[in-house]
């Protein structure tokens, strides 16, 4: 049975119900129409012009690219078109108050009616300030929607949403209610409400750099000022750390997708020991991403795991690191979105891995060396497949340079399941396989 908190908090969550006022008024947003007549909507004016003032938003924004994520009747995008940007105001739903209200006010706004899953770079472009205000709560996948949101910003997103818990209750894990039908505001078309935590965490781990809380209101509202990049170094002189190595964090290859949730393990080298979530600045192609992970794992040596950061082009990018005092360290290259291609490899030896006995492994020592040419740069040892006849082996090392005759050395781990006698050795890399090299694996 259901205590009496439980129904106390139902009952709260149905009387959040602003409906009956929207049918009253046919209007959420008021209006100010050039002829000096106002519109009244849900939202009086004033109350519009208190949430715009509370944004970090520049007065001039002439130059900007604006996108306005379930505009709703549009007032925040005509605002933002009045201080000079170029506005894309996008919602699920055609709003003829939004049509009526553009044409009014001879506006230039483009209005188009996409579903904020749908909304990608590839479609619009990309954004110096995104606006998604009082959408997250409708949603069923809020997280997916941020990282959306994410990739389409260059600068800064404001993201507001319904938040269930009161003002700053911290509590020790971040949680998220669930409505299944109508239990938030008698209105079936809201899905969940994070607290506090969530949202703000939901902000952190869809790639944002700095995310940053500007209010939260006695009526369950929370915006919060979500960053791409890093505040400017300060002009320190304490020493910036070296950055040894950059790996993904589940295959160890060099290699990134943008089309996937990647995440990137860095190796930093620094005497500082108070290395933590909050002073480690990882950035690639000048956007921030913060770490999930920060851990010394040797002596001044320490690991780092965060996301790929949303929105870099295709190429080799510079990977650098700051800590919040220092300079950036020294660039890793990794290889975003590079197709990883071979016209013609060459296996021109193979011995055993450790008595170095050409053609022949011993099934003991477990592992093979071999040298190949023809792979491209971005060759890592999760692209390139070694296989033992039909066994594939799991290569440990990749000579990162070729030597003079254009060979690299790979050295691989065979699994437990080999069986002895003659069996080819070959090495692929996507479509394309190298000759057969004989060996045997004896004992
Ligand atoms: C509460 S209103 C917010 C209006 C305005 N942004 C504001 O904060 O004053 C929510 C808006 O989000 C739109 N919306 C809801 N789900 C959406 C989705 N999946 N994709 C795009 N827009 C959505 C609704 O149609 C509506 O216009």
């Amino acid at each position: 049975m259901a205590s009496n908190d439980s129904l106390d908090l139902k009952t709260a969550r149905r009387l959040l119900n602003t409906t009956e006022d929207l049918h009253a008024k046919g209007w959420y947003h008021s209006l100010a129409l050039p002829d000096g007549s106002v519109i009244q909507g849900t939202q009086s004016l004033e109350r519009l012009e208190r949430r715009l003032a509370a944004l970090p938003i520049p007065l001039d924004l002439r130059g900007k690219r604006v996108l306005d994520i379930g505009a709703w009747d549009g007032w925040f995008s005509f605002a933002m078109e009045r201080r000079g940007a170029e506005v894309l105001a996008v919602d699920c739903v055609e709003i003829e108050n939004f049509r009526y209200a553009h044409r009014k006010l001879g506006s230039k706004v483009d209005y188009r009616i996409m579903d904020i899953y749908d909304i990608t770079p590839e479609r619009v472009g990309r954004f110096d300030i995104v606006l998604c205000l009082g959408v997250i709560y409708h949603l069923k996948h809020p997280l997916l929607a941020i990282e959306r949101v994410c990739d389409l910003t260059r600068g800064l997103a404001i993201i507001e949403s319904f938040v269930a818990d009161e003002n700053h209750t911290h509590t020790e894990y971040p949680w998220m209610e669930f409505y299944e039908s109508d239990e938030l505001g008698g209105q079936a078309d809201n899905w969940s409400g994070p607290n506090e935590e969530c949202f703000l965490a939901f902000c952190r781990t869809a790639g944002f750099a700095r995310v940053t809380m500007l209010e939260h209101t006695t009526d369950h509202r929370m915006s919060i000022a979500c960053y791409r990049r890093w505040e400017p170094a300060d002009s320190s002189t304490a020493p910036a750390p070296t950055l040894q190595l950059a790996l993904h964090s589940q295959n160890n290859g060099i290699n990134f997708s943008t089309r996937h949730d990647e995440y990137v393990s860095a190796w930093l080298l620094s005497s500082r020991h108070d290395l933590n979530r909050d002073n480690v600045y990882p950035e690639i192609c000048g956007y921030g991403v913060r770490p999930i992970y920060v851990a010394l794992v040797g002596e001044n040596r320490w690991q780092i795991n965060f996301k790929l950061p949303p929105g870099l082009p295709a190429g080799w990018q510079d990977l650098r690191v700051r800590l919040n005092d220092t300079p950036f360290s020294n660039p890793v290259a990794l290889a975003v979105d590079v197709p990883a291609t071979a016209s013609n490899l060459h296996l021109k030896s193979a011995c055993d891995g450790v008595d170095w006995t050409t053609g022949r492994v011993l099934y003991e020592h477990g592992r093979v060396t071999l040298w190949v040419s023809g792979l491209p740069a971005n060759a890592d040892l999760h692209n390139v497949r070694v296989y033992l006849g039909a066994a594939r082996l799991t290569p440990d090392y990749l000579q990162p340079e070729p030597d003079r005759e254009g060979y690299r050395q790979i050295n691989a781990r065979f699994p437990r399941t080999l069986e002895p006698g003659a069996a080819d050795l070959t090495v692929c890399l996507g479509e394309t396989g190298s000759n057969h090299f004989p060996m045997v694996v004896a004992g």
